[in-house]
């Protein structure tokens, strides 16, 4: 049994209906840039859309994945929700407070891990607790970050250094780190994407535990069918950009917990499954013609 080890005064604390998302209108633009050797040589870098009229309300406590062609604006869209990057119109609301930057009521899980490699694994984690309770005592502070460790399984490797770890071990340092600030939100950016099949599956099995444990609002991006089918309460299937929107969103029906195993007993698992891989061939068709009428 974990104990509650949290400050009275951490927002998520005091509210377990936080963590509502709602996406309205939001578009985003890259605006071309124009370098001093651009203008000497007359270039021009064209504008970019990158997503049109994104519109998407999230409740508290449900676990959404994001799944679209590669390219098509997912990591923009989680951005924009993390506060890392502004709409070019439209707005982000989080329990009907409009996101203006990143913030405590939002963890972010990186692909790339983004792990200070100076630091220990407990020296990364307990580093994002006492930036965002900078007012916590120190013994607090490393009770959490030990509670988070071995939440994710990684007691023992507490003083080891990220270039000392597996794929698998520093992604579970980057969800630790996530959730020891008690966000009430999850954003995480294909966070299994670049491990082998064998943890990436160990991970998405100790996400479920986890979500069962602890739950949140989760912003999930993946390229993998089987695993938002085994996450998610909803699915939204994004189309190819440019001006990306979403196609649909489908809802999962599953009991939880879920175990993979049994999934597929579900006439609707097939079905739901089929649907996703026919809209993503259907997107991916259109880009692939696209790239050949180009090159010929
Ligand atoms: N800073 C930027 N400046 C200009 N264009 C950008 C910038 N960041 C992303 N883009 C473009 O916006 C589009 C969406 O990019 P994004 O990274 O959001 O896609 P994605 O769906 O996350 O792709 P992937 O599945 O490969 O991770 C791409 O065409 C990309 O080239
Ligand atoms: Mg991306």
């Amino acid at each position: 049994m974990r104990t509650n080890t949290r400050p009275e005064s951490t927002p998520s604390s005091m509210d377990t209906t936080a963590g509502s998302v709602s996406i309205s209108n939001v578009t985003k633009v890259y605006f071309g840039r124009q370098t001093l050797a651009d203008k000497l040589l007359k270039r021009t870098s064209p504008d970019f859309e990158a997503l049109s009229a994104i519109n998407l309300e999230i409740e508290h406590n449900t676990f959404v994945s994001i799944i679209g062609p590669s390219g098509c604006g997912k990591s923009t869209l989680l951005n924009i929700v993390a506060g890392l990057s502004k709409p070019t119109t439209g707005e982000v609301l989080v329990d009907g407070q409009r996101v203006t930057g990143p913030g405590p009521d939002r963890g972010v899980v990186f692909q790339s891990y983004a792990l200070m490699p100076w630091m220990t694994v407990a020296e990364n984690i307990q580093f994002a607790i006492e930036t965002v309770y900078p007012t916590m005592p120190v013994a607090q502070q490393k009770e959490i970050m030990q509670e988070y460790i071995n939440l994710v399984g990684l007691s023992g490797a507490e003083r080891k250094h990220p270039h000392e770890l597996s794929g698998g071990m520093k992604q579970r340092v980057g969800i630790a780190r996530a959730l020891a600030i008690n966000p009430q939100i999850l954003l995480m950016d294909e966070p299994f994407g670049a491990l082998d099949a064998l943890t990436r599956g160990f991970l998405q099995d100790e996400i479920e535990r986890i979500w069962e444990q602890e739950r949140k609002t989760v912003i999930l991006i993946t390229h993998s069918i089987e695993e938002a089918l085994l996450l998610s309460d909803k699915i939204v299937m994004m189309t190819r950009g440019p001006a990306a929107r979403i196609a649909k969103v489908l809802d999962v029906p599953f009991p939880r917990p879920r175990k993979r195993e049994e999934l597929d007993q579900y006439p609707q698992y097939h079905e739901l499954k089929a649907e996703m891989e026919r809209h993503l061939t259907a997107e991916a068709r259109v880009v692939e013609e696209a790239r050949v009428r180009a090159s010929v």
